[in-house]
């Protein structure tokens, strides 16, 4: 159309603005969408369905790949989300690939942690369920466990050792990856210190502790119930804890994740190179790099993630906490106060854009 024509001209205005959406507590809680979030998402379109305003999904959750995660949103928001604007915790593993390509790697979490990985280029990857199902009696509580033993890693059913193209129980896990939040905690604990301890062969004596990453380090965050759940940074505690109960050293970690600044940087690198595909000028590493924003909308439900990360992260950005998720406070967090407090979503695309437009 001449209005799609206009804005792919060199030149043509650009908002000089952008927005990173959290989605647990902000945009859904479950599976539901809350606040408001399809009318609110919808503004930032035109009528033609073309991207309006540059914005990003900027999750500490995980667990399936961004093209799935993208999809998966575009059915519940009712517009189109390409996988570029979906920053989940674990998309920087992805900047991991170059260490790791070859190297036995173990993945851990919900959905598909390993399919996550090998889309990243990670080449040896297994699930911590298909890694720990060719060791024999790792897991002594396995059998009363009703919901599990039907799993696809059944040992009838699990792909046979021989055909993969390395020894499974010989080879060094050279890294662990915590891609999503962990479902079998107890075992998910065991396997990953018994790999840690080893240097990465379960049952062998000790050695170095192989690299450990998180992808995101949240104590709760909001989902479906009532109160908060325990996230990622609990399951980090108690695996520490433990770890360091066992084992003389204690445990080495990086977390990646909101509200480390790198997460930061990492967005608003993220919403340039959707500013020069949206608005097409030509070269797009290099308008990518130019590229200044006036203002980054960070819009998220959890003071000590959301929040505290964008205060830190500083100029450009600009901190909104809204009040359906994590947060319920009549005012202002105390500790880590917001640049703005909203009750939903609805409400700060509200505000943004009669302040920007
Ligand atoms: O498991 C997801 C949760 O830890 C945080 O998600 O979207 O609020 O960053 P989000
Ligand atoms: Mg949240």
């Amino acid at each position: 159309s001449q209005r799609q024509q206009q804005q792919q001209q060199p030149g043509t205005q650009r908002p000089p603005f952008g927005i990173a959406f959290d989605i647990d507590g902000v945009i859904l809680r479950g599976r539901n969408p809350i606040g408001g979030s399809p009318q609110a998402i919808r503004r930032l379109y035109a009528h033609d369905g073309t991207l309006k305003i540059p914005f990003i999904f900027l999750t500490n959750g995980g667990g399936v790949p961004e093209s799935k995660r993208a999809t998966e949103l575009s059915g519940l928001l009712g517009v189109q989300i390409s996988p570029l604007q979906v920053v989940q915790g674990h998309s920087p593993f992805r900047e991991l690939v170059k260490r790791f390509e070859n190297e036995l790697v173990v993945a851990v979490g919900k959905g598909e942690p390993a399919t996550v990985m090998s889309e990243y280029g990670f080449k040896k990857v297994l699930s911590i369920d298909e890694y720990a199902s060719y060791f024999d009696d790792i897991d002594p509580l396995s059998q009363y466990k009703a919901w599990s033993s039907k799993q696809a890693y059944d040992k009838n059913h699990m792909p046979r050792e021989s055909q993969l193209s390395y020894n499974v129980l010989s080879d060094s896990v050279k890294g662990a990856f915590v891609v999503s939040d962990p479902v079998d905690w107890g075992r998910d604990i065991q396997v990953l210190c018994d790999i840690l301890r080893s240097g990465g062969i379960p049952g062998r004596e000790k050695g170095h502790q192989p690299p450990l990453y998180f992808a995101a380090d949240d104590l709760e965050y909001q989902a479906a119930f009532p109160c908060e759940r325990l996230g990622m940074g609990a399951f980090r505690i108690a695996l520490e804890s433990i770890f360091n109960k066992i084992h003389s050293s204690p445990l080495e970690y990086i977390s990646f994740g909101k509200p480390n600044p790198f997460a930061f940087k990492n967005a608003e690198a993220v919403l340039r190179q959707i500013v020069s595909k949206t608005y097409n000028t030509g070269n797009i590493m290099n308008e990518a790099k130019e590229y200044k924003f006036s203002t980054i909308y960070m819009i998220g439900d959890n003071p000590s993630v959301d929040i505290k990360g964008a205060n830190k992260a500083g100029d450009p950005w600009f901190s909104v906490l809204t009040r359906t998720g994590v947060f319920r406070g009549k005012d202002n967090h105390t500790q880590f106060p917001a640049n703005l407090v909203v009750e939903t979503v609805e409400e700060a695309i509200d505000y943004i854009l009669k302040k920007e437009l």
